[in-house]
């Protein structure tokens, strides 16, 4: 049975503004997904949809094979952990430490597991000593690992991570991408960053408004039609190879990592 499955879903704001029209597809258990496309195309209205914070105007959206309606929405939230793009959305609670296990403690979880999966949450995101931090007075950024942390704490079998990587630090980004690809759990991230993408998932979705690609990232970057429909941009070193194949006529395809691009230039200089 798919995590999730979106059936030609539409979705118009109160003000007429048609932020989704006819989307559809399935998420398989385990798979992860990178949701991309420019500002405004819908993405946050969609996982908004996914996590059952909102209702489709018209079409159907189904969490591990139950819709998603108002009646069932309550109870299927609990499968779903959701970060918001906008931590000041989601942290709310006086210090960093009630912060993180509000989420654990509406699960109805005994005091010691709670105080495991916040100890552990917290050390995964690097904010252990914040404890007794107030949340509204940390930077963006530690704003941002603390609502990570949140939804790390809830253990949920599928994540939906609007732009989890915004304004963390470098260290902070490599941290959050080693934490995603060691999880065994359901993700579907929004991020304009397509390194993130490329590195955590095997399959993007590109959405602006409709859904205009979904495949693989070794697809969507020969793909330049849909790179510029979507104001997306290759990371520079996608960039620079793309251009090098192009100013030498060789055919090799695109490497979508370091490692790749190393293996490339090795391969393709033997014997120069
Ligand atoms: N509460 C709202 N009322 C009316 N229109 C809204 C509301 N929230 C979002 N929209 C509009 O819906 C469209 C989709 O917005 P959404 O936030 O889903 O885009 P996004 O892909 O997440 O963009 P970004 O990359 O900037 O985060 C936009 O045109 C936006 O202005
Ligand atoms: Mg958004």
């Amino acid at each position: 049975m798919d995590a999730l499955r979106l059936d030609n879903v539409s979705y118009v704001y109160s003000d007429g503004i048609k932020a989704i029209e006819n989307v559809s597809f399935s998420v398989g258990r385990g798979e992860r997904v990178a949701l991309v496309g420019p500002n405004g195309a819908g993405k946050s209205t969609l996982l908004r949809i996914l996590a059952g914070l909102y209702f489709p105007t018209s079409g159907t959206a189904e969490i591990a094979g139950t819709p998603l309606t108002k009646k069932e929405a309550e109870g299927l939230r609990r499968k779903v952990g959701f970060l918001f793009q906008d931590p000041d959305d989601q942290i709310f609670m006086p210090t960093v430490w009630d912060d993180v296990a509000f989420g654990p403690i509406n699960l109805g979880l005994v005091e010691e597991e709670v105080r495991e999966r916040v100890a552990n949450a917290m050390s995964m995101t690097g904010i252990e000593g914040y404890e007794e931090r107030v949340p509204h007075h940390l930077s963006f950024g530690e704003k941002k690992r603390v609502a990570i942390a949140g939804v790390l704490a809830m253990r949920a079998p599928i994540l939906l991570l609007d732009e989890p990587t915004a304004n963390l630090d470098p260290q902070g980004r490599r941290d959050l991408v080693k934490i995603l690809d060691s999880l065994s759990e359901t993700v579907v991230l929004a991020t304009h960053d397509l390194s993130v993408a490329f590195e955590l998932t095997q399959r993007a979705i590109v959405l602006k408004r409709t859904k205009i690609f979904d495949g693989s990232p070794r697809e969507l970057v020969e793909r330049s039609d849909i790179l510029a429909e979507a104001n997306l941009e290759l990371p520079s070193l996608l960039r620079t190879m793309a251009l090098w194949r192009t100013e030498t006529g060789k055919a090799f395809p695109m490497p979508l990592t370091v490692e790749e691009a190393v293996r490339t230039i090795v391969d393709e200089t033997r014997g120069q």
